[in-house]
């Protein structure tokens, strides 16, 4: 089974992974027989391991199929293709995508990618001078760069927090936004998962605290969605956004926003699109002629999804990140930048290792174990480390070489 050599086709995968059906998660996470079947739908560079897939989740060769049959389909048919179902193709996918996250079809847009999704809320809110926003130093530098923007342009005032790297509570976090929320503050940006550690904020109650407040609450989910199970409207927040390359394994360029209902029409669109009610979500949704057929392979990645199973893809995850972290935590000089505790990580981890700065890291990583990660280096938010983000391709015998590596070169600083 696991000697598979050519890449299984999309039908087979997916009798591959109903083979497995009667399994549960738990049970599955270690099943590596299963997991050599999921690997041998990939087409993988034989040149390094890649524990740097939290950029992209590249597509395994069904879904890569699909996409170009997509791509041969829209350019088959043309303009014919554009002014016939086009716009009502994305909504359906749309549609899905909003039965997946668990919100209404009225509530969710597909956009490129989690930085059109939301620039255009940070960009896009009504904003005066004076008023406040409340972000952390571990958000992404896209979004910290729009809010540097809007202060520019409007005068808001940015009110940065640092967010421990191992809390001790959910309280501690939530504390620390609430002291940073003044009468002034009109949003609170917060990383679902934060993108250089891994770390799963307690999102509900930060929202709940927050509209205690009166303030609206915007989520980065860039690394959360398809990784991780949960609906939206249960993290009660008013806006998430997400990217669908990184875990729903969707070709570039895709994502998706959700606005709480009754809360678009607080949002300026980024392009305008006619007179539309101030409340439907479609007036946010304007870009222009576009890559149709990535729209199309959103619905592909879905079906790949939700073959699998949420539960067992967040198993098997989660089981990879304690594979290896487990065997390096205590390692003299290795530093794990990510938290133990099941319900603050899951498939990512940041490690560094002392008195060795995290690009040298990287790069020996890459030259001497031929390991592909990034390196994260910022003492200001105080991560020093790689990230490590395996997909459902890797397996245990290749973060074997992780930690064997990280080993060698903690004992090699001491
Ligand atoms: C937390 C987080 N937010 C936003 C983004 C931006 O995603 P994209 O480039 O797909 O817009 C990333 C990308 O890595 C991220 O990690």
């Amino acid at each position: 089974m696991a000697g598979l050599s050519t890449p299984l086709s999309g039908m087979a995968m997916q009798k591959w992974i109903n083979r497995f059906n009667n399994f549960s998660a738990a049970d599955l996470a270690g099943n590596e027989d299963f997991w050599a079947g999921i690997r041998n739908g990939y087409k993988l560079k034989p040149d390094y391991i890649n524990l740097e897939n939290g950029y992209y989740n590249f597509l395994p060769e069904s879904l890569l199929e699909g996409f170009i049959n997509h791509v041969r389909e829209v350019n088959y048919q043309g303009s014919y293709y554009m002014r016939t179902v086009q716009f009502d193709n994305k909504k359906n996918i749309a549609a899905r995508l909003a039965a997946m996250a668990g919100c209404s079809v009225e509530e969710l847009i597909i956009t490129r990618n989690t930085t059109e999704s939301l620039d255009m809320i940070i960009g896009g809110l009504h904003w005066s001078a004076g008023d406040e926003a409340v972000m952390a130093l571990q958000d992404y530098g896209a979004m910290l760069e729009m809010f540097k923007l809007v202060a520019k342009r409007h005068g808001v005032v940015n009110k940065i927090i640092s967010v421990p790297n191992h809390p001790a509570s959910d309280e501690e976090i939530v504390t620390l936004y609430a002291n940073a929320i003044t009468t002034k503050t009109r949003l609170l940006m917060i990383s679902h998962m934060i993108n250089i550690t891994g770390q799963i904020l307690p999102v509900r109650k930060i929202c709940d605290m927050a509209h205690n407040k009166g303030v609206d609450v915007m989520v980065d989910g860039a690394h959360a969605f398809a990784h991780i199970q949960y609906t939206i409207p249960d993290l009660h927040c008013d806006y998430y956004g997400a990217s669908l390359h990184k875990w729903l394994s969707t070709p570039l360029g895709a994502g998706m926003l959700y606005v709480k209902k009754g809360k678009a029409e607080k949002i300026w669109p980024l392009l305008a699109e006619g007179d539309k009610d101030a409340n439907d979500i479609s007036r946010l949704n304007h870009i222009g002629t576009h890559p149709v057929h990535t729209d199309l392979a959103i619905a592909n990645a879905i079906d790949y999804y939700t073959t699998m199973g949420a539960d067992k893809k967040e198993a098997r995850l989660r089981f990879l990140q304690k594979y290896w972290t487990d065997k390096v935590r205590n390692i003299p000089n290795v530093v794990v930048n990510t938290p133990v505790e099941a319900a603050r990580s899951c498939g990512i981890a940041n490690v560094g290792i002392k008195g060795m700065k995290p690009a040298v890291l990287a790069e020996t990583l890459l030259k001497k174990y031929k390991i592909f990660t990034v390196a994260i280096d910022s003492a200001e938010a105080n991560v020093q480390g790689c990230r490590i983000t395996p997909n459902l391709y890797i397996m245990p015998q290749d973060l074997d070489v992780l930690v064997k590596a990280l080993g060698e070169l903690a004992g090699a600083t001491s």
